[in-house]
């Protein structure tokens, strides 16, 4: 009898592995997700959600509206790209690629007229240019919002609000002339401010 209710369990799970593989093999995530400099431009180009924009770099926009609109959460499909500052980008990488973060890489872009270099791209070991780790940071939203922070998801919140972010994204470099709205001046040169005094790298020292 023990026996057989390990035949069993065994069956069970190799046939779990068994349409595991296949459900993998058929998934779009098959396409490659290649990403160099010439994959980022203007961040108003991409899609808004709410205070942040998504786009996807396999064509399957709508899968990642899906999940960025999901109420209760989702996995975010391959090729998703995710921005809320024209210098700080989440991509999904083919599944597999870095399983502890889920295959998101994490980007630091430095962005001009011009367009994008890429700064540092990877995994767990990139920081943003205060220092704090993107990864480390992220990570408590893992569960359920797939380490996208927004605000409620478990994160340390940012010492940068909406209205910088919004501001920066309406002076993005890439994208030609500022698209600026009342209150955008004062918040860059607050945000200015922060940075050349310390405020912000200091804060985002003391999380660590
Ligand atoms: C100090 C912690 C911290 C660090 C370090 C950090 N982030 Fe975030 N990040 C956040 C929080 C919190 C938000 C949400 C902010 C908000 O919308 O209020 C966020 C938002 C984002 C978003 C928009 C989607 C989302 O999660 O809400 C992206 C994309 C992103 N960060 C990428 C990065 C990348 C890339 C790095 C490293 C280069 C990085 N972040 C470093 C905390 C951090």
């Amino acid at each position: 009898m023990k026996t057989l209710l390990i035949i069993a369990q065994s069956t069970a799970m190799l046939l779990m592995t068994l349409m595991g593989s296949t459900a993998y093999a058929a998934s779009p995530g098959n396409a490659v997700v290649n990403i160099n400099e010439a994959s980022f431009s203007c961040i108003r180009q991409m899609t808004p959600v709410r205070h942040f924009y998504v786009d996807n770099v396999l064509g399957n926009i709508d899968a990642t509206l899906a999940a960025a609109n999901a109420p209760e959460g989702a996995i975010y499909p391959t090729g998703s790209v995710v921005q809320l500052v024209p210098t700080e980008v989440m991509v999904k990488r083919e599944p597999g690629t870095s399983p502890v973060t889920g295959d998101w890489e994490f980007f630091e872009l430095e962005v001009d007229e011009t367009g994008s270099k890429i700064a540092k791209r990877g995994f767990i070991d990139v920081n943003n240019r205060f220092g704090g780790n993107c990864f480390a940071c992220h990570l408590p939203a893992k569960e359920k919002w797939d380490f996208i922070c927004e605000s409620g998801h478990g994160c340390e919140p940012i010492p940068i609000d909406h209205k910088m972010t919004g501001a920066l994204q309406r002076s993005d470099p890439r994208c030609g002339e500022p698209a600026l709205e009342s209150g955008d001046t004062m918040a860059l040169f607050k945000l200015k401010v922060m940075v050349s005094l310390g405020t912000a790298k200091k804060w985002f020292e003391d999380l660590f």
